[in-house]
């Protein structure tokens, strides 16, 4: 058979639904046009944007930008050429990794160039085929294509389930003991999709009986979680039973770029071992500079996770004071979840934006089990109380309609005419 021949032939998880953007661009790869802010244009309309991880509202901050276009200007894209082994190092990114560390409360940061692939060598790097890794089944994908080049075992526990975790801990503590191996157990501080935080208390908990090294990816809690923003661990107390702290820019620092911070021995030993690092160009110095930039406002402007927690904590009342089900987040992620099949997603999604101008991102099957349909929003200190407000009586709106049946029959007003 021939290859491309068979690629096409299954799709897959999320391709299966690319039928459904013959209407270009509208459920998938939309393009949202204007500056990085609450209102935003999409298809020319200007819309209520709720589907951006701008938490603390940086990414358009003009001393962001003016830092950011003046590093550009001072060091072009280019500089320091090579990987940071050999010739891509520089003061400034020993300074950022130090005061991202610092930040977090561990002794010593490593930059990464990306969240994804930078944690997926990370793992790599931590274990070999002796080693055993208990992890959360609903790690993110960077967590669980990390695992998948894992040769060594691997358990899985259900989604913070403590007891299951302990069970797999007994069984990974003896099998690597058996093979003179150790034991990582993986976990997210703050889980995207659902917006719940990782059980690190319970885990703090399980180090005092076994013995295992933890690895957080705190993609979503750093800068959001914490009394100073330092993330989940310092939220709930348990930050220096963190061994190995991840976080990506990509959310609360609205940039490009990661790093993870732990023991000054581990993470210098690493750095002879992280392949995506040694083996790539290091970040380009804009990026280093607006980090160092975004880390101070994160340090300095304590208002801004206050703006943000205002917002996050109006419209996670709102939705739960209207009967929504918003499941059990604890962190600004809001995951509205309703009922519904992927087409009548579809037509509710085309309805909120078309006649409500309210841009949120839709997660369906198999993201989420079949019949369910989750609406994302994001909340950000940007956002404003008259924001909430507008969004919650839409969603009144979009859930009655989505309850009578309105958007299982194709051509609702606005909505699509799925071709099936
Ligand atoms: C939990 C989590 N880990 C890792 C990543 C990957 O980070 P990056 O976007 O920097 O590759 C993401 C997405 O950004 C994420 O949500």
């Amino acid at each position: 058979m021939d290859l491309f021949d068979k690629l096409l032939s299954d799709k897959g998880a999320l391709g299966q639904y690319s039928f459904l953007d013959e209407d270009v661009n509208y459920y998938f790869f939309p393009k949202l046009e204007g500056e990085i802010q609450p209102r935003m244009k999409f298809k020319g309309q200007e819309m209520l944007a709720w589907s951006l991880n701008n938490y603390l509202g940086l990414a358009n901050h003009p001393e962001i930008r003016k830092v950011d276009a003046d590093a550009a200007k001072e060091w072009g894209l280019g500089y320091p050429m090579g990987a940071r082994m050999m010739t891509g190092n520089s003061d400034l990114h020993d300074q950022l990794e130090q005061e991202l560390a610092a930040f977090v409360q561990k002794p010593t940061g490593m930059l990464l160039n990306y969240g994804y692939q930078g944690i997926m060598s990370v793992i790599d790097a931590l274990v070999d085929r002796k080693d055993v890794v208990v992890y959360d089944a609903e790690c993110h994908a960077c967590i669980i294509d990390a695992l998948r080049m894992h040769i060594g075992k691997r358990y899985v526990f259900p989604h913070n389930d403590i007891e299951n975790c302990e069970r797999q801990l007994k069984r990974a503590e003896k099998l690597a003991g058996e093979q003179g191996g150790g034991v990582l157990v993986i976990t997210e501080g703050v889980f995207g999709m659902s917006g719940n935080t990782g059980n690190l208390a319970g885990l703090a908990e399980l180090k005092k009986k076994y013995n295992f090294r933890l690895l957080v990816d705190d993609a979503h809690g750093f800068g959001t979680m914490g009394e100073t923003g330092a993330g989940t661990g310092e939220h709930y107390g348990v930050q220096d039973d963190i061994d190995i702290y991840f976080s990506t820019f990509a959310k609360s620092m609205a940039s490009i770029g990661a790093f993870i911070a732990g023991p000054t021995e581990i993470v210098n030993h690493l750095r002879y071992k992280v392949r995506s690092q040694i083996y790539a160009k290091s970040l380009p110095m804009p990026l280093v500079v607006g980090g160092l930039k975004r880390l101070d406002m994160l340090r300095t402007m304590p208002e801004l996770r206050d703006d943000l927690w205002t917002i996050v904590n109006a419209i996670q009342s709102g939705f739960r004071e209207r009967g929504f089900n918003i499941g059990t987040t604890n962190s600004p992620v809001t995951p509205v979840v309703l009922n519904g099949e992927v087409l009548e997603a579809c037509n509710m999604v085309r309805d909120l934006r078309e006649n409500f101008k309210i841009f949120c991102s839709m997660i369906v099957y198999p993201v989420v089990p079949k019949g369910l349909v989750i609406l994302r929003i994001i909340p950000t200190a940007m956002h404003t109380l008259e924001d909430v407000e507008m969004t919650l009586n839409a969603f009144d709106t979009i859930k009655s309609k989505l309850d009578e049946g309105v958007y299982r029959e194709a051509g609702v007003e606005g909505a699509m005419m799925a071709k099936t």
